[in-house]
């Protein structure tokens, strides 16, 4: 794997614990913080149909991401402790420009269809 791939990730879970792992270009944030045991959920597994894989993006790498599209920003409104820098971590696909990025989890998620409430149209 040549060292250009690589992706400096530091995910900084609900206790404030920081976890630093190397992903690389391509690579989708749920399932590189599955490999690591990060406690990310992704009950929908990355089909845009949950909020349970909810990060907070840290500083300025927020705006180096595709914005949110709209069933991103919807499922977004339901999730439990938005701010203005949350983002669907399965939505997150790593590039060089992403190196260093910090994801912060947010102190609970809620997993709807288990709640048995399901999204709403607007
Ligand atoms: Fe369900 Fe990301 S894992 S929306």
């Amino acid at each position: 794997k040549s060292e250009d791939e690589i992706v400096r990730v530091t995910f900084i879970d609900k206790n404030g614990k920081r976890i630093k792992v190397n992903g690389k270009v391509g690579d989708n944030v749920l399932y590189l913080a599955h490999r690591y045991e990060v406690e990310m959920e992704g009950a929908c597994e990355a089909s845009l149909a949950c909020t349970t894989c909810h990060v907070y993006v840290h500083g300025d790498y927020l705006e180096k991401l595709p914005e949110a599209d709209e069933k991103e920003d919807d499922l977004l409104d339901m999730a439990p402790f938005l701010k203005e820098n949350s983002r669907l971590g399965c939505q997150i696909i790593l590039n060089k420009e992403l190196d260093g990025i910090e994801l912060e989890l947010p102190k609970a998620t809620r997993n709807f269809y288990v709640d048995g409430h399901k999204p709403k149209p607007h």
